[in-house]
């Protein structure tokens, strides 16, 4: 199967980075509002005179959201395509942020903010479908991470944002502020051109290759367009390619990555980073909060370092080098609580952890399953997967603090740990690697999967 190694003009490479970048957009904003309701939590509840269940409800109905709007996701983006989708959550995204600004009760602010947590779901599976579908071979997996990279980012301007309007008590502006970034997705995403995949196979084929020219195809806009139409025609009608035997594998693949991807913990520091350095031992909130803004930078600072490597190591590398390096420092963290090692010793294991969660597992498994599924299922693949990393994290950050109660802080980490090592097992065995193939070569692959070579 050909490759295609688009070198391209440096403006068409411009082009092609600049619709990652306002994309990614979407990205920012999965990560601002994930996070934009730590903050604003107190705030909300002294405002409208909340008891602990009510207070829970309003911070975890957002993920409600989340989970359907993934999992209508792949339908959508299918159906009506993937630039129409992320026009509509931009819009979403605006919209449901000022009616959360402008919420008078608890009914009022958990409607508004589930269909935000809709927005995120069908960002978290849009974004990087869309990027990938448009990417060049050679630098699609930079361009991918750019999603990842604007979440941490989303993550830490969230938390700027709710310290900066902390003070006035302000937690209307702390969601309004979401409307800047839905904004400039809105406009950029009206003149970006729709995936020419997506175009090729509803068999608008001069669109296609008209969008792989303003892309900065040029000479090769031809056959890559011919290499899209080659693969769409091997394949067949219906859910039933996903039972295929290659086919059922990649969607496990993707099923499992995403499972990992949550189960080992990550999101118990990020969105208890500060409760837990507390357990460690700082000595104030105040101290406890600033280091989880380091480790907000730790995160955002390693993604940039992930993206440079990810095109050039691959994607099995890194996976494998962040799950072990993520089973150390879960380890060590569980012997830090274990031997009350001192509050330091707990925030520096716990920086370990987020670098080798950044440089793999967290950008890694976004590309992968933009990737590695057929044209034709890629929406429906995804929504399933996507679906799995927002069920799974909901598990896992709701019994995180039970499980505290009831294994201790130490066995708790080890339980991750353990978890990190079956992640490990996993991507050895069964991740493809997909650095510099197109998406119609790993097509391909998943299609011959097990067939032996004609004698
Ligand atoms: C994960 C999120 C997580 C974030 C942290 C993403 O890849 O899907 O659950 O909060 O990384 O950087």
């Amino acid at each position: 199967m050909k490759q295609h190694s688009s070198q391209g003009s440096a403006s068409s490479r411009a082009t092609v980075i600049l619709t990652a970048v306002v994309a990614a957009l979407g990205g920012l904003l999965f990560g601002f509002d994930t996070s934009v309701i730590s903050g604003a939590m107190l705030f909300l509840r002294a405002d409208f005179h909340l008891s602990d269940v009510q207070l829970e409800f309003a911070v975890g109905i957002a993920l409600a959201g989340a989970l359907v709007g993934s999992a209508s996701a792949g339908y959508c983006t299918d159906r009506w395509g993937r630039r129409w989708m992320l026009l509509v959550t931009a819009l979403g995204f605006g919209l449901f942020s000022v009616l959360s600004a402008l919420a008078v009760g608890l009914v009022s602010f958990s409607v508004a903010r589930f269909f935000v947590g809709a927005c995120i779901g069908m960002a978290s599976l849009a974004v990087p479908l869309y990027i990938a579908e448009m990417s060049p071979a050679r630098i699609r997996g930079a361009l991918v991470s750019l999603n990842q990279l604007a979440i941490t980012v989303g993550i830490g301007v969230a938390y700027f944002v709710d310290y900066a309007f902390a003070a006035s008590e302000s937690w209307r502006w702390m969601f309004a502020s979401a409307v800047l970034p839905a904004l400039v997705l809105l406009v950029g995403m009206i003149f970006l051109p729709e995936s020419p995949r997506w175009l090729a196979r509803k068999g608008f084929r001069d669109r296609a290759l008209e969008n792989f020219h303003r892309l900065g195809r040029g000479d090769e806009a031809e056959a890559e367009l011919a290499e899209v139409e080659s693969a769409l025609q091997e394949e067949q009608e219906g859910f039933g390619i996903l039972l295929q035997p290659g086919f059922r594998l990649a969607v496990l693949v993707g099923i499992g990555l995403a499972i990992f991807q949550q189960i080992t913990g990550i999101n118990t520091i990020i969105y208890y980073a500060p409760t837990i350095l507390r357990m460690a031992g700082f000595p104030s909130a105040k101290a406890a909060i600033l280091a989880a803004a380091i480790i907000g930078v730790a995160n955002v600072l390693i993604t940039v370092v992930s993206i440079v490597l990810v095109d050039r190591l691959g994607r099995r590398f890194l996976l494998l080098l962040s799950t072990a390096g993520m089973g150390v420092a879960l380890t060590l963290m569980g012997v830090a609580f274990y031997q009350k090692a001192g509050s330091m010793v707990v925030f520096y294991e716990v920086i370990a952890y987020i670098i080798s969660f950044g440089i793999g597992l967290g950008p890694v498994m976004w590309l992968l399953i933009s990737e590695i599924y057929p044209t034709k299922i890629r929406g429906k693949a995804m929504s399933l997967a996507t679906l799995t990393v927002w069920g799974t994290n909901w598990v896992v950050t709701a019994t995180f603090l039970s499980l505290i109660r009831a294994a201790g802080l130490a066995a708790t980490f080890w339980i991750y740990a353990f978890l990190c090592v079956v992640a490990f097992i996993f991507c050895w065995v069964f991740v493809p690697e997909t650095k510099g193939r197109t998406l119609e070569a790993i097509e391909h692959h998943w299609r011959h999967f097990g067939e032996k070579p004609a004698a």
